[in-house]
């Protein structure tokens, strides 16, 4: 009998059946949201799931269901997974990283530049049909090129954005991260470390590319954003919560920065209201990573994960990009 595993969204059907190849396979076409009951109820008798950011697996979900062995995370942020308490009960955990960091640095960048230039604010100003006459200071906004670009959280992403920045714009590099990078990676990236104080006062562009963490959360809040420049703009593309959306939907408000670029929100789908009211922000569903190419990359990434973890395939037993390799060895 082949093992059972769940797919807990909707995925590219076809990659659903690369699964079916070895796994009896439920699916959910309907792309229902499981809340955790409905989670639980779903993992009964299954080894493996194919995961995504939108189910959260934590000690009472993996002690509901200990036949569990692994979770295959279609994301390369894995905060909705409690690794400790996989580690604790031996479920193997993986992610997809690489398949999506240059897609995710386009998006970033891209986020970045809108926020810059104004360029959501200006369409719905033409939409709404108020563009009744040309002027020299429409919708003036801050230059990208030449300009500094400070990034908070400097891995592959952080990194791709930086060379976006350093190469194709002429944009002057600083960033912050938890430790810092080799000098050969910063050479190529252009990149000069500094302190957070530093980064929030001098970049024109802060870019926010850091994972979620307890450590991490509000990492921008209100005196974070007090010590931006008033001309700055702040992209967010990591997690919500690592940014206090109320804090920041104040700063837009009162114009104590310029202007933001939000892809991540707390408690997204739910968004905070005051960040729909004020003008001066860029706001996107979650897509940072969304390219067909990148999110089937992604979905097999996770399959192949899901394959090998659980002695399939030709990477039985080694599955390609585990979060908590010794829970194999366990
Ligand atoms: C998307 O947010 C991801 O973590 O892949």
């Amino acid at each position: 009998m082949k093992p059972a595993v769940l797919v807990s969204r909707a995925i590219f059907p076809d990659i659903v059946d690369r699964l079916r190849v070895h796994f009896d396979v439920q699916d959910n076409p309907e792309d229902r949201v499981f809340k955790k009951a409905e989670l639980i109820e779903r993992l009964a008798g299954k080894q493996g799931v194919l995961a995504t950011g939108s189910e959260r697996f934590d000690a009472e979900v993996l002690d509901a269901n200990p036949q569990l062995k692994a979770v295959c995370n279609m994301a390369v942020g894995y905060n909705n997974i409690d690794v400790d308490a996989c580690n604790a009960r031996g479920v193997l955990c993986t992610n997809t990283p690489d398949v999506l960091t240059e897609t995710t640095a386009d998006f970033g960048f891209a986020l970045m530049m809108a926020a810059a230039r104004r360029i959501a604010e200006s369409e719905h100003y033409l939409r709404r049909g108020d563009w009744k006459k040309w002027s020299y200071d429409m919708f003036t906004g801050g230059d990208v090129h030449g300009a500094t670009l400070g990034i908070l959280g400097m891995g592959r992403i952080g990194q791709g954005i930086a060379k976006r920045g350093a190469l194709g714009f002429g944009m002057k590099v600083i960033y912050h991260n938890r430790s810092r990078l080799a000098p050969a990676i910063e050479a190529e990236c252009r990149a000069s470390y500094v302190s957070k104080e530093a980064l929030l006062r001098d970049a024109d562009h802060l870019v926010i590319v850091v994972p979620y963490s307890p450590a991490s959360h509000h990492a921008i809040g209100a005196a974070e954003l007090a010590q931006m420049k008033r001309t700055a703009t702040l992209t967010n593309i990591a997690r919500g919560g690592v940014v206090d959306d109320a804090a920041l939907a104040q700063a837009l408000a009162e114009r104590r920065i310029a202007s933001a670029g939000l892809d991540v929100f707390e408690g997204e789908p739910a968004l905070n209201p005051a960040l729909l009211t004020v003008p001066n922000v860029v706001l996107t569903p979650h897509i940072a990573s969304a390219t067909i190419a990148t999110r089937r990359a992604m979905a097999n990434l996770a399959a192949d994960n899901l394959i090998a973890a659980l002695g399939f395939g030709p990477n039985a037993g080694h599955p390609p990009t585990p979060i908590n390799a010794a829970a194999l060895k366990g």
